[in-house]
């Protein structure tokens, strides 16, 4: 059962954030594809279209054509396994979507080269910082016009308050696109001469940018723009620092074009170089070494109906520690139930395939009948319990009203349920008898409503809340916060596990209160522990 580091096989467990459009399907598709995960393109969207068509999938993704949850695709190169975690690309949040990134060892953050940072973007990236997850840039799209590249990296720095650096140069964009120059290695990548200006597929290796053969392979004017953007590139941002980039200080920066495959080799070989193997896990009472002999995992996302018939779901556990293999009997922490792992699936690119063994860094669904919760450790080793995953304020507050009072211990159960789950949040005022749930995106409402009727056969409305935005509130004393909390009865709430929380009609509303009370501290997330 002992497992040593040389033993380990190595993982480059990570996820893709983008606004919508920028391209990460693409590149998704793109990676498997270098990877040798899947023959030929297209066949993600086909691949998705397919499975939602073959399993009972729920209604909404049906009825909206996406996917709500994510899944895990695994690839191979030169001997090392890379896991990407999927999160949703649609325009809503889930929790789901955040809790993806805590278990993931880094993030690659696709930006469309004409729109630069984007909002949801920005979202997804303040969840990497709370985390430090080190996080890998790739500006897309550059085979189509787009901004100039020092306004691209300018603004990656001033809006994320990231080092940038760039690892590669676009020699023009759209019409004038030339090529990209490798700056880290002096090579040279260009569009093959036909209408579809898709990458050649020859690297050219040069001495430097004064090498004479550069000069036969681009146009004069080129030339003349490259030199001039990467002298002046590797003089204003910082060079490539393995140290600032672990801690997320500092971001590589790849241009590239999905579509038409530039930098998407250079991407997987960055992350195969410098993106960290699985680290260690915050746990408690002590962190948790991918080398440890003892088996340990996080449930990070349950998907639920999987088939409506049989309330089967799945469990994504992302493996911490320990070597695991099938039938292993694994303690769920804080229920002290003994779980046997006899059908545990790996999720490859192609199919899912009934897993042997899984390895630190490697995410194994468990089938269960609702047992495994989001946010629970399982181990085979003595009791710990991970910590760090976050909650997030909700952006949207809504009542629940029931069409039958009967129903109310029903809907108890549900919205227990669905909060454990991550679907929603559930906030019990301190004064008045209606719960209300707060959720991250509009979607979330509707998959709220569909699951109450179809699984809990409770028929709910939403109703507008008075309040508009959430926070949990802590103090350094229990005075302090006694204090604010009889003076503000009226607007405070507990979430499930009984911590207080403070609703505002509005975020100018919230700014008022926390001006005026410093002794509190409002908090759009909360840290399990
Ligand atoms: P997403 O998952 O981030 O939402 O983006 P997706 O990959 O679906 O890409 C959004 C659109 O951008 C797609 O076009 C896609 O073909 C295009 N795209 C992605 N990467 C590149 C690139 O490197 N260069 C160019 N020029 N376009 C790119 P679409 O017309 O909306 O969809 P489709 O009909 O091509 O599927």
């Amino acid at each position: 059962m002992d497992i040593r580091p040389t033993d380990r096989p190595d993982r480059r467990t990570f996820a893709i954030i983008s606004h919508p459009d920028a391209g990460k399907t693409t590149l998704t598709e793109k990676l498997l594809l270098f990877g040798g995960a899947i023959r030929a393109a297209g066949e993600v969207k086909a691949r998705g279209a397919a499975r939602r068509a073959r399993s009972d999938w729920m209604k909404i993704e049906q009825q909206r054509g996406i996917s709500v949850t994510s899944s895990v695709m695994t690839f191979e190169r030169d001997g090392l396994t890379f896991n990407l975690l999927d999160t949703p690309g649609h325009e809503d949040f889930s929790e789901d979507t955040y809790r993806t990134l805590t278990a993931v060892d880094s993030a690659v953050m696709v930006i469309d080269a004409a729109r630069g940072i984007e909002a949801q973007t920005r979202k997804l990236f303040e969840v990497c910082r709370m985390r430090s997850v080190p996080i890998i840039t790739f500006v897309n799209k550059v085979d189509r016009e787009g901004r100039e590249p020092f306004a691209l990296l300018d603004e990656i720095a001033d809006q994320l308050a990231l080092d940038v650096s760039p690892m590669n140069w676009p020699i023009g964009m759209g019409g004038q696109f030339e090529g990209l120059y490798d700056l880290e290695h002096d090579r040279l990548m260009r569009p093959a001469a036909d209408n579809a200006r898709g990458f050649e597929g020859d690297v050219e290796q040069l001495g430097g940018m004064d090498d004479a053969k550069l000069a036969t392979l681009i146009s004069s004017q080129g030339l003349a723009l490259l030199r001039e953007e990467a002298e002046l590139a590797q003089a204003g941002y910082a060079p490539f620092d393995d140290t600032a980039y672990r801690h997320g200080d500092l971001t590589p920066v790849y241009f590239g074009s999905a579509l038409k495959d530039f930098g998407v080799a250079e991407l997987i070989d960055a992350l195969a170089r410098f993106a960290p193997s699985p680290r260690p896990q915050p746990a408690d009472p002590a962190p948790i070494s991918p080398d440890d002999a003892n088996v340990t995992g996080f449930i990070f996302k349950v998907q639920a109906n999987m088939n409506p018939m049989h309330r089967d779901r799945v469990a994504f556990m992302r493996l911490c520690s320990g070597k695991f293999r099938r039938g292993m009997k694994l303690n769920q922490m804080g229920t002290g139930k003994a779980i046997a792992v006899h059908s545990p699936i790996l999720f490859f690119a192609r199919e899912r395939e009934v897993a042997d063994e899984a390895f630190p860094g490697d995410i194994i669904g468990i089938p269960n009948h609702g047992t495994l919760r989001v946010g629970d450790t399982l181990t085979d080793g003595p009791p710990v319990t991970i910590t760090g995953l976050p909650n997030f304020a909700p952006e949207i507050l809504r009542r629940v009203a029931l069409k039958d009072p009967t129903k109310t211990k029903q809907l108890r159960k549900a919205l227990d349920d669905l909060a454990e789950e991550g679907i929603i949040q559930v906030f019990y005022p301190s004064i008045g008898g209606q719960w209300i749930v707060g959720v991250v995106g509009q979607l979330q409402l509707e998959v709220l409503i569909s699951r109450l009727e179809v699984e809990y056969k409770v028929d709910a409305v939403l109703e507008p809340s008075p309040w508009d935005t959430a926070r949990w509130i802590s103090a350094a004393t229990p005075e302090e916060l006694k204090a604010f909390t009889d003076l503000h009865r009226g607007a405070l709430a507990e979430d499930r596990d009984g911590a207080p929380v403070f609703m505002a009609r509005d975020t100018w509303e919230l700014g008022y209160v926390s001006d005026r009370n410093r002794a509190i501290r409002f908090s759009a997330t909360k840290e399990r522990n």
